[in-house]
């Protein structure tokens, strides 16, 4: 159990399938709440809500594709009807292709922009009006990047500013609701994030693990590579977990306490 107690409160994680946002959802249900669980990806899904379970936490799974704007409201109904209140909603799901923007193709581009950008905003709204009918607290919470803090971070890095940009306004309009938005912005975290990243780069990383396995394009590594090339490369890259941490200090504080924003990068900083 973690110092933070979350008993009677419940949560939506958007890509809690894997990486952050699994990690996020594993400490939120460790700390005492409900937590729906969602990813496109159905047996990730199914095993994430297994593993909060076998803990002695309490989670459903959805399966929803968040492009489509509309399939948040089945997140916040699913915590609502379980315990008939949304206390914390991250939006955390999100989708990276680097390289540049001469090069790059519309898919890319929409893959993102609707991932990162408008699923966010759809998810916030239905949040937020969700909290106001509760009447109690609510916490929003916006997974951004260090990318939002460089000038120059391509179209990938466009989407972690809008994130930015709007967390910020919606703590403007939400001034006079008790409701907290937190941006937090991590640096390179080992996690999945880098599946449609240049294959030689994922080889690199796979080399740095020990362990071998072949590099699909799109598809996941094994959780044991990644935990093995982030022990590897500490110094430029931290676990999902310390993300998670942060979130846990951000919903865990006084009501009276708004942590606005958070930067938890490693020691040696690369930005993604
Ligand atoms: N890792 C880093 O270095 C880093 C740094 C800064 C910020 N971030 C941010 O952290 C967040 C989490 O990323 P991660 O690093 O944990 O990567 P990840 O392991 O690839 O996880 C991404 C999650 O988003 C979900 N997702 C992607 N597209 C989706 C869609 N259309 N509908 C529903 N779910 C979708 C994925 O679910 P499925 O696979 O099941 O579809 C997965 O659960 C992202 O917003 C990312 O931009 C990551």
């Amino acid at each position: 159990m973690s110092h933070v107690d979350l008993q009677g409160k419940s949560a939506v994680v958007t890509g809690a399938s894997s990486g952050i946002g699994r990690a996020i959802a594993e400490q939120l249900a460790a700390s005492g709440a409900f937590v729906v669980v969602s990813g496109r990806d159905a047996t990730a899904v199914t095993d994430v809500v297994d593993r909060i379970t076998a803990a002695g936490g309490r989670a459903t799974g959805l399966v929803v594709d968040l492009r489509d704007p509309s399939t948040v409201q089945s997140l916040v109904d699913a915590a609502v009807n379980a315990t008939g209140r949304l206390d914390i909603f991250v939006n955390n799901a999100g989708v990276s292709y680097l390289g540049t923007i001469l090069d790059a193709d519309v898919d890319q581009w929409r893959n993102m922009l609707e991932t990162n950008v408008l699923a966010l905003l759809a998810g916030t709204k239905a949040a937020v009006v969700a909290m106001r009918e509760g009447g109690h607290p609510g916490h929003i919470v916006n997974i951004s990047s260090v990318a939002a803090l460089d000038p120059n971070s391509g179209v990938y890095g466009a989407t972690k500013h809008a994130v930015n940009v709007i967390s910020n306004t919606l703590r403007q309009e939400l001034v006079n609701d008790p409701i907290k938005i937190t941006s937090v912005m991590p640096g390179l975290v080992a996690t999945n994030i880098g599946r449609n990243v240049d294959p030689a780069i994922l080889a690199g990383l796979v080399a740095m693990s020990g362990i071998d396995v072949p590099v699909v394009p799109g598809e996941r590594l094994p959780d044991e590579v990644l935990v093995s090339a982030q022990a590897a490369l500490s110094e430029i890259m931290i676990r999902p977990e310390d993300i998670a941490e942060a979130v846990l200090f951000a919903v865990g504080q006084p009501v009276s306490v708004d942590v606005t924003d958070i930067v938890v990068r490693p020691v040696k900083p690369a930005n993604l």
